[in-house]
């Protein structure tokens, strides 16, 4: 199972979602390839933000190697589920592909816990070091699901 986790700038949301969904695939004995990405490139290359990485040091997970990168056509060949943290990263991912059967690939993170109700993982950027850690609250409740789902 190979699964892509996608927000908008690949340094908040989608690598503490990449991180953890890790975690738990290897400790739950699943065999799965997990990456992020984001829609915009403008931190292409840049570590995850530092509360990204602090909220994450703090749980037991290290995510500081990660680096930014923009999602390419490739990924929808690549990967099984593709999955959109926030309505306007699927919205974004449309605008990027353009095409009804790749989009197929791609999911609401959410909706793995609240099926069709448009939920987003709110992004954190402009908040405080608490907006990530109910970010990572979040993420584990999800990412908790994925793993029983698949395992
Ligand atoms: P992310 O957060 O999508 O969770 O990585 C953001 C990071 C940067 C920007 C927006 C969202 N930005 O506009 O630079």
């Amino acid at each position: 199972m190979k699964i892509l986790m996608v927000c908008l700038g690949n340094i908040c949301r989608s690598p503490m979602a990449e991180g953890i969904l890790s975690a738990k695939a290897i400790a739950a004995g699943l065999d799965c390839e997990i990456d992020s990405a984001g829609t915009e490139s403008y931190h292409v290359g840049e570590a995850p933000h530092k509360n990204s990485i602090l909220t994450c040091k703090e749980n037991g997970i290290d995510i500081s190697h990660q680096r930014a990168r923009r999602i390419q056509i490739a990924d929808f060949e690549k990967y099984d589920i593709i999955y959109a943290l926030a309505t306007d990263v699927y919205a974004e991912i449309q605008a990027i592909v353009k095409d009804e059967t790749k989009m197929k690939k791609v999911q609401l993170l959410l909706d793995e816990v609240s099926p069709n109700q448009k939920r987003s993982v709110k992004d954190p950027y402009y908040g405080t070091k608490v907006d990530y850690e109910d970010v990572f609250e979040l993420l584990g409740e999800v990412c908790e699901a994925i793993v029983q789902k698949y395992r």
